[in-house]
């Protein structure tokens, strides 16, 4: 198939794909005359069990009701609906163990794992609104999980299984979680690490936790608490595979997730039902341009972040998809995993992030090159800018020069995409998200809300409500005022975090966040949590953390720490027990990329560190200006503290 067209450095959609595409022009015409009525329309893509009576309730902004009274299960959609269909048979799931194991799941055999999960749950005494802790890895139970939350109206966090003990515990504590599913151990580049010891430290105490439902995963010993612990195949798989889900209303929450904010405490994002699974949907079906039954789509993403849940789970299920789950990291056994999964399933949508793109460049294009990719039809990124030369690369190794590229912007707070090309209607730019997808509204606007120009830098802000909005934190709704609506109060506006530009053809560029979240490998982590993590060291006094620019992650962590009296600094190891320490309090994609130890850190005279000065001495730049620092010297020691580590 011929794909996109070039002209210069804009690739316009080829016609033939356009001819077959799932989203046209009438999509912008249709969102621009009535944008509530757009997605009116785009809510009837689900089944529901009784109709809305209003399309958004905006009354209580920032805190929106979409599809007013409307009710579904969010289950039923995603599985039983495409049984009943007469799909039944089709493969939901290719599951790709990481020890080479596979198991194929038809949506009949979705629906009967579903509600033996959903049975089960039941039986332990939960019920809808009750909270249920998932940490897992990439297997078809933690899928099956989420579903079985999704069908009772429990809701679901999922714990990313990198996380501590101590990130998992305070989720818990947090969302008040009953039930805990999780795994004896997980594979990790070819042997087993446990998880379970991990998932037991993190209940030890932890009252609102009744019981911890086990998959068994990899067969390594794992402690027992008799009474509180289940193994699922003696609970879940003699369970009736028989259930009928009842129905819940549009806004009923249907998970929370934590993600990175400023400050050290992760955030529990609430997305509730309709309008989630609405733009998961429609967002899924015209990003990626899938056709149900001929594609075989794979999100590399883990379950752990939003990407996972959107892209893999609700938008994907939804839409009747067949799709590939891997368990694993893309080099093991060695760096052609990925091109053998995508060979061996005929994989003709692949959605990554730049990351990894930039990793594969490194591996060098022999090893795509080995592989016959050509069922790859069309290419994703996510999770962070992708830079131009990675673009290019994407497109022309492993897109073979003509599969669209989506760089599909969005966050755990929009739950859904919101600006990207749509493929066979946008001309395209390497490295740029293009523009806000129809039904979605952003601007790009200066510190007193004046709309941007092509070519200013300014804060993107989404200056209308959309369907899978967040609908607060969980426990903090003072914090959710104030950190998304209180910068631009006056207009209503959600402010993203993200810098962005239009450039002088109105392609929209996102530049990267402007607060103090660092984004490392497309992972969220605030600079004050591993502040926090640091400073919890007995060894240390006070710690700063800058992202300083990387070539193969983002960004990387870069801390400066001032040690506590009389604590000797014993070089190398202390660096190691610090790094360790932050992958004990918050995960190993936390650890710093460099720790230098220094005398004094440059301070404001109202005592706010620096960082923009710091960023620049871990990025290795000039120093800029330092005239408001109370004592400019303190750099001479920080640089050479910093050419040493
Ligand atoms: C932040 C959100 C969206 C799921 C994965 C991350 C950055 C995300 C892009 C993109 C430029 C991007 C932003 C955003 N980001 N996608 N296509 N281009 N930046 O979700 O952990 O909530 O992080 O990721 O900075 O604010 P998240």
């Amino acid at each position: 198939m011929s794909g996109s067209q070039q002209v210069g450095d804009v690739f316009a959609p080829s016609l033939e794909f356009a001819t077959v595409a799932n989203a046209g022009p009438e999509l912008q015409a249709a969102a621009d005359a009535d944008r509530l009525a757009f997605w009116d329309t785009q809510a009837r893509r689900l089944d529901w069990a009784s109709p809305w009576s209003e399309v958004l309730d905006w009354s209580d902004a920032p805190v929106a009701k979409w599809f007013v009274g409307g009710e579904l299960n969010v289950a039923y959609n995603c599985v039983d609906r495409h049984v009943l269909a007469g799909n039944g048979d089709r493969v939901a799931i290719h599951f790709e163990g990481e020890p080479g194991d596979t198991r194929s799941l038809t949506y009949h055999d979705l629906l009967a794992e579903v509600s033996k999960a959903a049975n089960t749950f039941t039986d332990l005494g939960l019920v809808a609104g009750d909270r249920v802790a998932i940490y897992m890895p990439m297997i078809p139970e933690a899928i099956i999980a989420m579903l079985a939350c999704a069908r009772l109206g429990l809701t679901h966090s999922v714990v990313f299984g990198g996380f501590s003990s101590h990130a998992l515990r305070s989720r818990i504590d947090d969302a008040q979680a009953k039930l805990l599913v999780t795994v004896d151990g997980q594979w990790r580049r070819g042997a087993p690490a446990p998880l379970k010891a991990a998932a037991d430290e993190a209940v030890s105490g932890a009252e609102s936790v009744e019981h911890v439902l086990v998959v068994k995963r990899t067969g390594i010993d794992v402690e027992w608490t008799e009474g509180r612990d289940l193994w699922w195949h003696e609970t879940v798989e003699k369970a009736s595979d028989q259930h009928t889900p009842v129905p819940f209303d549009a806004e009923h929450p249907l998970f929370i997730l934590y993600t990175s904010g400023t400050t050290g405490k992760p955030k529990g994002i609430i997305h509730t039902s309709g309008g989630y699974l609405t733009q998961a949907s429609y967002t899924h079906h015209n990003v990626f341009d899938h056709k149900p039954g001929t594609d075989v789509y794979w999100c590399t993403a883990d379950i752990g972040w939003v990407t996972g849940h959107t892209y893999i789970v609700y938008g994907p299920l939804s839409n009747g998809v067949t799709q590939v789950v891997y368990e694993g990291t893309p080099n093991s056994p060695n760096e052609h995993r990925h091109f053998e999964i995508i060979e061996k399933y005929g994989v003709s949508i692949y959605y990554t992030a730049p990351t990894l793109i930039r990793t594969f460049m490194k591996w060098g294009r022999a090893i795509p090159d080995a592989h016959d990719l050509s069922s790859i039809r069309l290419l994703g990124s996510v999770g962070e800018p992708i830079n131009p030369e990675a673009w290019r690369w994407y497109r022309e190794v492993i897109g073979a020069n003509s599969a669209p590229i989506v760089d599909t912007w969005w966050q755990t707070e929009t739950g859904a995409i919101m600006i990207s090309p749509l493929p066979g209607v946008t001309a395209t730019k390497p490295g740029s998200a293009m523009a806000p997808l129809p039904g979605i509204s952003a601007k790009i606007v200066d510190d007193e809300a004046h709309e941007l120009g092509h070519g200013g830098n300014g804060y993107l802000v989404l200056d209308q409500p959309w369907p899978a909005m967040l609908r607060g934190i969980w426990g903090d709704m003072d914090r959710y005022r104030e950190t998304y609506w209180s910068r631009y109060a006056e207009q209503g506006w959600y402010f993203a975090g993200d810098g962005a530009k239009y450039d002088e053809d109105g392609a929209l560029w996102v530049l990267g966040r402007v607060d103090d979240v660092m984004n490392v490998s497309g992972h969220r982590i605030s600079t004050s949590e591993v502040e926090s993590a640091l400073v919890s060291h007995p060894a240390v006094a006070e710690a700063a953390v800058v992202g300083a620019a990387d070539d193969t992650t983002g960004q990387g962590i870069v801390a400066f720490v001032i040690l506590r009296e009389n604590v000797e600094n014993t070089g190398d190891q202390l660096v190691k027990d610090l790094r360790d320490h932050v992958a004990v309090e918050i995960s190993p994609i936390a650890k710093p990329r460099q720790i230098s130890v220094v005398p004094e850190l440059p301070k404001t005279r109202s005592g706010k560190i620096m960082r923009r000065l710091l960023r620049d001495v871990a990025e290795g730049r000039e120093l800029g200006d330092t005239s408001t620092l109370v004592d400019p010297s303190v750099f001479e020691p920080i640089r050479v503290h910093r050419s040493q580590g």
